[in-house]
Order: structure tokens, then C-alpha cells, then sequence
């Protein structure tokens, strides 16, 4: 897909369709009017009789109007001028990229009228205006037999309307959005596979893979002898129900200075997560392929760094295993030793994702991070706390939060702090062991992001909760490419692109 700005008169613009935004009064924007006097007052008559109203996240594409060089033109509905801003305007842009989806249109300008830079400065303006794209045109991996459907045909979007200033920033934001959007159908792909063909080797085979093709990763895998040879017990616990063996993957990529203490960003890589001997609900049980949104989020965020060519040292690490049950898997009580040395009490072996983290969070140590970011659809009580507007963020370091949730606003994709205060900690408490690996039902994202807590002591570290947020049910059921605009905000700051 090819991104570029638009600044000229809008009626000579040669593309195949011009989108427009029309607010819900039937109030024409700037490009609207400019239209309609091109179109000798076609748009007008057309809204006074009623055709359009503008309502959010509708559209009507009109063809052939005179005095215009392109052949269509999309109306799009803003809603009310009143209410008019950066939500309102990305919601007519999805809608208005939904609708190009269903056309053979190969080329548009985006003149939907800009909100004011207060709400979407240039940069973000471009960034939206691919992201969007990319987001709307994402397909599923198709494991459909039979015809298929026709790809859409976009690959050709000019963003504007641009001054001479602005034109630089609106085309970085567009570079970057489009990388981002791909990093985002990288995590994407990964989430949507089934757990019988995304499993942990395949999970490292792609990273691997990634490796390969992008000049600046490094890639080491550790199979299970190696997961061994690291002491990891919690993290083999899980994997030992399970006849898919397990892997830990480290993917760096080091652009910024030799020695500089690099961001550690851990994934929970659970490829597929039945509960294990305490077994979920049959219910809605395949969702749980999903498990590993966390895991392929690093990978994504990898696939970024390398591909702006950031200068910033960056280590992903992926724990991915399959959570089973079976005659050898854990049993609630079971007590494992983690890589720190601590001992564990299993009381709930759906519990899992904490068991795998704690382990590559402390394999992290040995990278003397200058922070620890990790991303895990851990707990359902996060969903019930937040439901799937916000990730949850808690961690140890103030700053680093507060640092997370201002990407997820810049982004639009937004994270909402939860508090991770000694209380939690408490609940943790074992009779058998040094903590058990539940805390009970009250708290359930906290007193999960306790346990994690108890492993990362020291290092400056945030935790994201991406339960809610990962994926999506309903008729769009599929994974969302969440938390990778939020990351990919947090590494482009820190990179200082
Ligand atoms: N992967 C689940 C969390 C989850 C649940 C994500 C629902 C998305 C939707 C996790 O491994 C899990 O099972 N957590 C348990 C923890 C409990 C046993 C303390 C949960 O949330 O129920
Ligand atoms: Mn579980
Ligand atoms: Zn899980």
C-alpha cells in the first residue's frame, strides 16, 4: 500500500474516489463545499433531499459527478459538528475504509476534514490515516476451502489536506502508521491461528523466520533441555500436560549503542490454554487459542524496531507453551521451584500464564534492562474490571506506567492503571510454599500481577493485562492487533523517532 499527502484543489485530484465528510445537520465541511461548486451544487441538492444525512459511520458513494477528476466520490458521515473531533473522525474513516473494501476502488484522497491539532496533531493525523487502513483491510489467514473472495483493491491513500508545514510530519506519521499496521497484522495472523497449527514450535519457527528476512534480529530459541538448563520449573510445570514441547524464544534487536541497558519486552506465549487439570467450561473454550496475544505482540514489536531501523536495543522474550490436561499434567497442589528459587504452590492450574512469566521475567535479569515490559492475556477479571476498552497496567515503577498509559492515549489505544499495593500481595500467602499461585477470586487481575511482582523486585517493570483487549468476539471475532499501537508508541518515544 502506497501513502502520500494531498494539498491541491480537491476537484483535480486523479484518484478514483475522493471521501468526504459530510456532518450530521447536513453541514458540508471545506471539502465538501469544494466538491459540490466543482460539481455545479450536486452534493447540495442531493442532502437537501434527504439522501445523506451524515450520521457517524454511515456512507453513500456517488458516482460520476461532474467538474471532478476522480469517478466517485464517498460521503461519510461525521455525526454532529458539535460533538466532531478525534473519535468521531476515526470512526468515519473505518467506516469510509470498510466501504472502499466492498469496491474495486484501487485509489482514494482522504479529505474527511481534519480535527483540529489540538486532537490529532500531524504526525497522529498520518499515523491514524494508515493505521486505520491497514486495520480495516486486514484479512483472517484463510483456512476456507472454496471460492474465495476478492482482496480488496485499495493500495493507493493520500491523506490531507496538507500545508507546506505539515506535509513532513503527516508523511512520517503515515511511514510509521504503515509499519505499525503491518507489525499489527504480524500479531494478528499469529493470534488467529488454531492451536493445533500455532503451537510453541511453531511460535519459534516464526520468530526464526523473522530472523531471517529482517537484517537487524537476532534470534535464540531454547528448547526444552535448554528451559531445563535454566531451572525454569514453573514454566516446565505448565508444559508438562501437554505433548506439544515447550519453548522459550529471545528475539533482540540492537540499534541503539553497545552497552545501552536495553527495553525487555515478555510475551505470555500460551498457544492454546484448556485450564489444564483445573479445566474451563467448554463454553467459548476455543478463544483460549488466543493465549498467546502477549507472545505475539513481542514478535510484532520486533518486526517494528527492525523495520524503522530503530536506535534503541530492544530483547523480546516469548515463553510459549501448551496448558493440558493429562496423566502427567500439574494437579492443584503441586509445589514447583521457579528459576528465582522460589517455590510455588499450584492451586489452580488454569493459573498458568503467571507460572510461564514469572520464569522469563526472570531471565530477564541477565539483560540489565532499562525496563521490563511485559504483555499477557492473564486474567478474566481484568475483562471484568476494565472490560475491552482498556488494558490493564500495573508495575513497580511509577513513571513507566505513567509512560504506558500516555502511548496507549497518543495511540488510541488506551490502557487504565490498576493498583498494585502490599495488600494484594498478601492474598497470596501459602501454607506449603513461599506463595501459592492464586490469590482467590477478589482482585483477580492484581493479586495475578502480585505474583509477577514477586519476581521482578528491582528492575523497572510494567505489566499489561491484555484479556479484554487482545481479541474481540461477536461477528468480527478475531484477534485485534491490540497492545501493538501502544507499543509501538512507547518504542517509538524511547527510540526518539
Ligand atoms: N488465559 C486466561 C485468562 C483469560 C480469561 C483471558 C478469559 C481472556 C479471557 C488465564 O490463563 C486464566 O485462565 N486465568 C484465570 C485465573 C484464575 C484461575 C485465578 C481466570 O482469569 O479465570
Ligand atoms: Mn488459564
Ligand atoms: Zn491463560
Amino acid at each position: 500500500m502506497r501513502f502520500e499527502t494531498w494539498s491541491k484543489s480537491i476537484a483535480t485530484l486523479a484518484v478514483d474516489c475522493l471521501v468526504v465528510g459530510v456532518f450530521e445537520d447536513g453541514e458540508l465541511t471545506a471539502a465538501a463545499r469544494g466538491v459540490d461548486e466543482a460539481a455545479g451544487g450536486r452534493l447540495k441538492k442531493l442532502i437537501s433531499r434527504g439522501d445523506f444525512p451524515g450520521r457517524a459511520t454511515e456512507t453513500l458513494l456517488v458516482g460520476d459527478l461532474p467538474g471532478l477528476t476522480a469517478s466517485r466520490v464517498l460521503l461519510a458521515g461525521l455525526g454532529p459538528r458539535k460533538a466532531f473531533g478525534r473519535k468521531p473522525w476515526r470512526k468515519a474513516w473505518a467506516a469510509a475504509v470498510a466501504a472502499l473494501a466492498r469496491t474495486g476502488i484501487a485509489s482514494v484522497a482522504v479529505a474527511l476534514e481534519r480535527p483540529d491539532a489540538g486532537q490529532l496533531e500531524d504526525y497522529y493525523f498520518g499515523r491514524a490515516v494508515a493505521e486505520i487502513a491497514g486495520s480495516g483491510l486486514y484479512r483472517v489467514n484463510d483456512l476456507k476451502t472454496g471460492k474465495k473472495p476478492k482482496p480488496p483493491g485499495l493500495d493507493r491513500v493520500l491523506a490531507g489536506p496538507v500545508s507546506r508545514d505539515s506535509a513532513g510530519e503527516v508523511a512520517r506519521g503515515l511511514a510509521h502508521g504503515e509499519a505499525i499496521s503491518r507489525a499489527a497484522r504480524i500479531q494478528r495472523d499469529l493470534a488467529n491461528l488454531p492451536g493445533n497449527i500455532c503451537t510453541p514450535r511453531y511460535l519459534a519457527e516464526q520468530a526464526r523466520a523473522l530472523a531471517r528476512t529482517h537484517r537487524s534480529l537476532r534470534v535464540r530459541v531454547l528448547d526444552e533441555p535448554a528451559i531445563r538448563r535454566e531451572k525454569m520449573g514453573c514454566l516446565l510445570a505448565v508444559a508438562q500436560g501437554s505433548a506439544e514441547p515447550p519453548r522459550v524464544v529471545v528475539l533482540e534487536h540492537r540499534g541503539g549503542k553497545p552497552g545501552e541497558a536495553p527495553v525487555v519486552l515478555v510475551g505470555k506465549g500460551v498457544t492454546f490454554d484448556s485450564g489444564g487439570i483445573s479445566i474451563k467450561p467448554s463454553a467459548e473454550m476455543d478463544e483460549m487459542k488466543y493465549d498467546m496475544s502477549g507472545a505475539a505482540a513481542v514478535i510484532a514489536a520486533l518486526s517494528l524496531m527492525s523495520q524503522l531501523r530503530a536506535p534503541l536495543n530492544v530483547v523480546g522474550i516469548i515463553a510459549a507453551v501448551e496448558n493440558m490436561p493429562d496423566g502427567k499434567a500439574i494437579k492443584p497442589g503441586d509445589i514447583v521451584k521457579s528459576a528465582s528459587g522460589q517455590s510455588v504452590e499450584i492451586l489452580n492450574t488454569d493459573a498458568e500464564g503467571r507460572l510461564i512469566l514469572c520464569d522469563v521475567l526472570h531471565y530477564s535479569r541477565r539483560f540489565k534492562p532499562a525496563a521490563v515490559l511485559d504483555m499477557a492475556t492473564l486474567t478474566g477479571a481484568c475483562v471484568i474490571a476494565l472490560g475491552h476498552h482498556h488494558t490493564g497496567v500495573l508495575g513497580n515503577d511509577e513513571a513507566l506506567i505513567r509512560e504506558v498509559i500516555d502511548a496507549g492515549v497518543r495511540a488510541d489505544d488506551r490502557a487504565w492503571p490498576l493498583p498494585l499495593t502490599e495488600e494484594y500481595t498478601e492474598q497470596l500467602k501459602s501454607n506449603f510454599a513461599d506463595f501459592a499461585n492464586i490469590g482467590g477470586r477478589d482482585g483477580g487481575a492484581i493479586t495475578a500481577a502480585a505474583f509477577l511482582g514477586k519476581f521482578t523486585q528491582g528492575m523497572s517493570w510494567a505489566h499489561l493485562d491484555i484479556a479484554g483487549t487482545a481479541w474481540q468476539g461477536g461477528a468480527k471475532k478475531g484477534s485485534t492487533g491490540r497492545p501493538t499501537p501502544l507499543l509501538a508508541d512507547f518504542l517509538i518515544h524511547r527510540a526518539g523517532l
